[in-house]
Order: C-alpha cells, then sequence, then structure tokens
C-alpha cells in the first residue's frame, strides 16, 4: 500500500486535516462494497504516475507543437500513451488528452457538428448520458435532441424506433452508448441506419472500452466514426477520456480537443493513462475483463434467484441494471439501505415507469481478486440488507459481514 500510504503519511505532518480526508477515503473504499459500475481500483503504478513531477507541466497543444518549453518528457509520455492505445485497440488515431468522458463527446460534437443539428441518441430516461441531449448539459442546449429508447417488455434497444426516428428526422449524428445498458450495442445496425440518413455514427464507449481492451466485449471501432471512451471504470485508468478515430477525421478531432473546448493537456494523467494502456494489452488484463463479465452474470442470476428483475433478463458486460420492486422497494430505498450495510451503488432509469432501479457493476470487486463465489455471497448480503429487519442492531451485523468479506480482499496489498 505504499503509493497510498506514504504520500498520506508526509501529507500527515503538514495537513493533518486533509490527511484525515485521505485516510478516510482509503478505509471507505477498503472497507465496503464498491459495486458503483463507473469505478474500479486502479494499480499503484498507475497511482504512481499521477502523483508524479508530470503534474507540474504545463503542455499545451500537440506532441512537437507546444505552447510551452521543457516540453520533451511531456511528449514523450503522451507520444508513449497515442502508440499504446492505438495499438490497444486497432485504430489510426487516438487522442489521449481529454480530462473526461464528457469532454471527449463534447470534442466529438465539436468536430463533427454545428451549434443546431439535430442527433439521435439514446433517451435519458432509457440510461442515455448526460451528454446525449440533458437539457441540463451543453448537449441539450446546443443541439436538437431525439431520444431513442428501448423496447418496455425486453429492455432492448429497439432498433426499429432507431430507424423510424433516423429517417424522420435526418439526424446529422446518431450517438449509441448509454450508462446502464447492460448488453452490447449492436454496431453493425446502427452503422448500418448511420449510413442509410447520411448520419454519422458516435460510440460512446465510456463504459464498455475496458471489456473491449480486454477481447470481452465487441469493438465499435470498425464501425463508428468516432468512438468516446472514459479511462476509469473497467480500463482501470486514471480518471479522464480518450477519442479514437479513424485517419480522415484526426484533424478535426485535435483541433476540436485543443484548442476548441480545453487547454493545457494533464500529462500526469496522461502519463497515467499510458501505463494503464500498457497494463491492458497484457495477458492478465483479458483474464480479468472476462472474470468481470463471468462475476457479472453470476451476481446477476444471483439477483434474479432472490426476486430482483432484471433489465434485459441479465447481462453480458460489468454491468447489472436491476429493478428491486418485487421486493417491496424502489431503488432509492433499496440504495440507501444497501449503502447503511456498507454496500455501494447507484439507482438507474428502468426500461419502464417512472420508478428507478439499482445500477451494479462487477469491475472493482473483480480487481480486488473476488469470484464467483463471493459474488452469490454479495447476493446473499442484498438480500440481508433489503428483506432483513432495519433495525439498528440487524444493519450493525450485515456491515460486519461485509466488512470481513473486503478484509479478504484488500484492493491494495499492505
Ligand atoms: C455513456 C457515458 N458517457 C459519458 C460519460 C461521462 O464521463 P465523465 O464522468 O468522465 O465525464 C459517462 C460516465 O459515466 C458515461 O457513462
Amino acid at each position: 500500500m505504499s503509493v497510498i500510504t506514504q504520500p498520506t503519511d508526509l501529507l500527515r505532518r503538514q495537513d493533518p486535516q486533509m490527511a484525515d480526508v485521505l485516510a478516510g477515503e482509503t478505509r471507505r473504499q477498503a472497507g465496503t462494497l464498491q459495486l458503483i459500475a463507473a469505478e474500479n481500483f486502479t494499480s499503484p503504478a498507475v497511482l504512481t504516475a499521477l502523483g508524479s513531477a508530470l503534474a507540474n507541466k504545463y503542455a499545451e497543444g500537440y506532441p512537437g507543437a507546444r505552447h510551452h518549453g521543457g516540453c520533451e518528457y511531456a511528449d514523450l509520455a503522451e507520444r508513449t500513451a497515442v502508440e499504446r492505445a492505438r495499438a490497444l485497440f486497432g485504430v489510426e488515431h487516438a487522442n489521449v488528452q481529454p480530462h473526461s468522458g464528457s469532454a471527449a463527446v463534447l470534442a466529438a460534437y465539436a468536430a463533427l457538428l454545428r451549434p443546431g443539428d439535430t442527433v439521435l441518441a439514446m433517451g435519458l430516461p432509457y440510461g442515455g448520458h448526460l451528454t446525449h441531449g440533458s437539457p441540463a448539459n451543453f448537449s441539450g442546449r446546443w443541439f436538437d435532441f431525439v431520444g431513442y429508447g428501448v423496447e418496455a417488455e425486453t429492455g432492448l434497444i429497439d432498433y426499429r424506433q432507431v430507424q423510424d426516428l433516423a429517417r424522420t428526422h435526418r439526424p446529422k449524428a446518431i450517438v449509441c452508448g448509454s450508462i446502464c445498458y447492460p448488453r452490447h450495442p449492436e454496431y453493425s445496425v446502427f452503422r448500418e441506419i448511420a449510413d442509410e440518413v447520411g448520419a454519422y455514427l458516435i460510440a460512446d464507449a465510456a463504459h464498455p472500452i475496458g471489456l473491449v481492451a480486454g477481447g470481452a466485449a465487441p469493438s465499435p471501432v470498425p464501425y463508428a466514426d468516432i468512438v468516446c471512451a472514459t479511462t476509469h471504470k473497467v480500463l482501470r485508468g486514471p480518471r479522464g477520456g480518450m477519442i479514437l478515430c479513424g485517419a480522415e477525421f484526426a484533424e478535426r478531432v485535435d483541433r476540436a480537443v485543443f484548442p476548441f473546448t480545453q487547454g493545457g493537456a494533464q500529462m500526469h494523467t496522461i502519463a497515467a493513462k499510458a501505463v494503464a494502456f500498457g497494463e491492458a494489452a497484457g495477458a492478465a488484463f483479458t483474464t480479468y475483463a472476462h472474470r468481470v463479465v463471468a462475476n457479472a452474470r453470476v451476481l446477476a442470476d444471483e439477483l434474479e434467484a432472490h426476486g430482483f428483475l432484471l433489465t434485459t433478463g441479465g447481462t453480458d458486460t460489468h454491468l447489472i441494471s436491476a429493478d428491486p420492486a418485487p421486493l417491496g422497494l424502489d431503488g432509492a430505498t433499496a440504495r440507501a439501505r444497501l449503502a447503511d450495510a456498507g454496500i455501494v451503488l447507484d439507482t438507474c432509469a428502468l426500461p419502464y415507469g417512472d420508478q428507478r432501479g439499482i445500477r451494479l457493476g462487477t469491475a472493482a470487486v473483480t480487481t480486488q481478486g473476488m469470484g464467483e463465489r463471493e459474488m452469490v455471497r454479495i447476493a446473499e448480503l442484498f438480500v440481508a440488507a433489503l428483506r432483513g429487519g432495519s433495525g439498528e442492531i440487524e444493519v450493525a451485523r450485515i456491515r460486519e459481514d461485509v466488512s470481513d468479506l473486503t478484509l479478504e480482499f484488500p484492493p491494495y496489498a499492505v
């Protein structure tokens, strides 16, 4: 745990208040179950790069064409990250500068669209991200979004509706990607629909990109004009974004990131992305990505056996979306009760009605080394937390069971 504790020890002498905050968060992450589908535990090597001297460096521009001096190591870091991303995803061009997944989507729109253009994306009530047309977000303000949905019965994307809406609205771009869809999008179908109406296809692969890297999910790269992604979910890198595209969009994408939507790149994060891409290229990561999916399938089956209704009837990914209504609870109440028991997850949209469900993922617990046996145990803890009495003693007992489980699988070696 040295990479986590040493800076904290150093910080403790200078700023005990903030050292306490960091120590508390480290304890929280290790002592409760991290089932937020968008989170993971980065490696000590990634954390080392994040805490490196590159955090001090300004490097506006791109390697070989910076607006600042002293960029020789910054250039090396970025070139390495770009080359590793290109090799990992088999793509002609990679931009590793977006500060986040949202920044990557903003830049993709900036590269391909003009304000006022029509864009077809998954509607937010069905699992679209804020950047897919929320009125509270730049996307909904600057573009005219039309939302497609999922079939109420199956929870699967309604491709007939996508096609109908595309024919009616003739969008300039179609976005595929979601915050809670547990199946693989049919990228080839989206491509066909986009081609039919002359639209660009943008894949927002923020969630599945780590599975793609590990060969556990199909790649959108051969189908989409631009692929946007995050680096911090299953991919297990630092918090950040990236964009992948063919050579024909390279210049537009680079200009859309800098100088159009961002300033100086965060070079320590780019170095950490390079480290994560290096890790993801190894055989151990391939095994990891497949284990993430295997664990999600077992956990989904167990939750279903305990009475949860699974959106789409299961999962092909790291992600599970479930309705706890048969247990007599809505998503928000379930999340709160689980949180009291030390089980941390989110609520999410459901394909029918106004009630919310719960969204969880297996990326972090799989990094901790948990396997199918532990998934069965986690499902039992869910039911104990949700069905069992809500009395303080009962909650404390379940919390202790959660703590015992996490103690067996520390996220960082001590
Ligand atoms: C589909 C999708 N797009 C974009 C994002 C935005 O990523 P960030 O939070 O890094 O801005 C997310 C984040 O969860 C996402 O799930």
